[in-house]
């Protein structure tokens, strides 16, 4: 590579960073409850693998979209998502976020607290798994985001199914992943082939309406988002 692609390509990458900054000054600002969010997180030592604020604005603006009442996340972290998607909800409307860690639990349950929206919120501690079968009554969800452990997210996909209605939105994080995932002869690990396999699935279902949008860490990473479709249309 010369020095003058470096530099062309240095360039890019430092405009795609200010056009980042500028689309999150201008539409998608953290407030003091998000803040507290990512500071509390770091105060209690996780990792700062949140989405970004474009993200979650995205996770909003979907959520009210759908005109959702009843939200499920898979993958809590400190609740910085969480907030994005409980501010789209009614006063009677409600989140169910899945957790596996119990110290990570106890830091969303705070933040949730400390930003107002505690009341439409609940964190269930447990292997995403494990609990995924047992929330049949409290179905149809809404909107389903999915961001915990990336090797069963094709299971993750098939309760997402089970738990929707037509209409629903299905947005998963981290499908992207430098582009490797959208070219299965490029996939090695078993965690890229369970991503892969993942979109593979979503974009090869009838009953599903789909696009995987990079937009994140310099967009090599991004959500895959999926809408159930109703149920026949001609
Ligand atoms: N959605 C969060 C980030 C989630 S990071 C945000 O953007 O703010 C992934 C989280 O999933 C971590 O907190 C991790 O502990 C949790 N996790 C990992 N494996 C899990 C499993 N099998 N079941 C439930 N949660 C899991
Ligand atoms: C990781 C997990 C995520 O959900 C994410 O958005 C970024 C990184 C990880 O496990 O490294
Ligand atoms: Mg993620």
């Amino acid at each position: 590579m010369t020095d003058d692609t470096l530099v062309a390509l240095q360039q890019q990458a430092h405009t795609r960073h200010v056009i980042e900054q500028r689309i999150t000054r201008l539409f998608a600002a953290e407030d003091a409850g998000l803040q507290n969010a990512l500071e509390a997180a770091k105060v209690a030592g996780l990792p700062a693998i949140q989405i970004s604020p474009i993200q979650g604005k995205l996770l909003q603006m979907l959520a009210t979209l759908c005109n959702a009442r009843k939200v499920l996340e898979i993958g809590s972290l400190a609740g910085y998502s969480g907030i994005w998607l409980a501010r789209a909800l009614p006063a009677d409307g409600h989140l169910l976020t899945l957790e596996i860690d119990a110290k990570h639990a106890e830091v969303v349950r705070n933040s949730f607290a400390k930003a107002g929206v505690g009341d439409r919120t609940e964190v269930r501690v447990g292997k995403a798994l494990d609990i995924l079968p047992t929330l049949e009554s409290e179905s149809p969800f809404d909107l389903v985001f999915i961001d915990a452990d990336k090797q069963p997210y094709p299971q993750y996909l098939e309760w997402a199914l089970r738990l929707t209605r037509p209409g629903s939105v299905i947005v998963a994080d981290n499908c992207i992943r430098g582009n490797r995932l959208l070219d299965p002869a490029q996939v090695t690990d078993e965690t890229e082939k369970a991503v892969a396999e993942y979109n593979q699935r979503v974009a090869q279902n009838p009953r599903l309406q789909s696009l995987a949008l990079a937009m994140d860490d310099d967009f090599t990473d991004g959500f895959t988002i999926a809408v159930v479709r109703p149920e026949e249309r001609s």
